[in-house]
């Protein structure tokens, strides 16, 4: 059973300075949320309480946010705007949070390897929380469990993309596993590779079930593109011996990385609120 969901955190958001010269990138809020609460409550809606976030130097505001503020909570009691806290104050007495700091900046699976203390021997989901995932029915981690619990392998979510932008992703080669039209066995992942050098269109989003052997491969991964350890590279480890499956999910995926992004998630969200 998936049992906690990791957030790596720590990372600077550059590419929404200055926004986020004092205010961590995750914390940016489409409408009225901060995109990691989005995230939490993907993990929540899969049946996933222990919430693991890998945070940095800077990240405070994340850790006040998922606890009480008691000087709000007193300001506003009783007045109209109480209900507004209730979504978030649901959300805190549903899940737990832990957190570590990762020291260095060495990329994504050195992010996740920081977290292999709060995560122990256990299969865990992995959120990036500024690709903002929605879909009507069961969230795409939701779904990803599913397929996890048919396959018990490492499950990363996938989707098409212009062979343009494959430098912005990890990217894959795969086979249909048999009867289905939306589940692949990966025989190959390249991380953001030139479109030449790329093995599909098949890019790999941010949500990923991963099996805790990923930690002693992560150990062993030496950095790659730009000089960072990529989880990319130690999925291919588990891909060469044929324990990744990659899936193609049901729902909508916004790259609230960028600007353009993050302005399509906020347009779509503010036409869903008012109908
Ligand atoms: C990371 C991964 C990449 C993946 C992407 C999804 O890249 O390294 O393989 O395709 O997330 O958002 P980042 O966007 O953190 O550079």
């Amino acid at each position: 059973m998936v049992k906690k969901c990791l957030f790596p955190a720590a990372g600077y958001g550059t590419r929404f300075l200055p926004a986020t010269k004092a205010t961590p990138k995750e914390m940016l809020p489409v409408l009225t949320k901060p995109l990691i609460q989005y995230g939490v409550e993907e993990a929540l809606e899969a049946d996933i309480k222990t919430m693991a976030i890998i945070t940095g130097r800077g990240k405070r505001a994340i850790e006040d946010h998922f606890d009480i503020s008691y000087e709000l909570e007193h300001q506003i009691k009783d007045t109209p705007k109480e209900h507004m806290l209730n979504e978030i104050r649901q959300l805190i007495s549903q899940c737990t949070f832990s957190y570590t700091r990762q020291v260095e900046m060495k990329g994504l699976g050195h992010a996740i390897l920081t977290g292999e203390t709060l995560i122990g021997n256990e299969p865990f989901a992995v959120i990036l929380a500024d690709d903002l995932c929605t879909n009507q029915n069961d969230s795409v981690l939701k779904q990803m469990i599913d397929v996890y619990d048919k396959y018990q392998c490492s499950i990363i979510a996938i989707e098409e993309i212009d062979i343009k932008e494959s430098d912005k992703y990890g990217v894959i080669a795969g086979k249909l596993v048999d009867g289905t039209d939306n589940t692949y066995r990966v025989s190959d992942m390249v991380e953001k590779p030139d479109p030449e050098d790329a093995p599909s269109n098949m890019a790999i989003i941010g949500r990923y079930i991963l099996t805790p052997d990923i930690f002693d491969i992560l150990r062993d991964t030496q950095p790659g593109k730009n000089d960072e350890v990529q989880i990319t590279d130690a999925l291919l480890t588990q891909a060469t011996a044929g324990k990744v499956i990659a899936y193609k999910f049901n729902g909508k995926r916004f790259d609230c990385g960028s600007v353009d992004g993050f302005v399509e998630a906020t347009n779509y969200f503010y036409q869903k609120l008012k109908g």
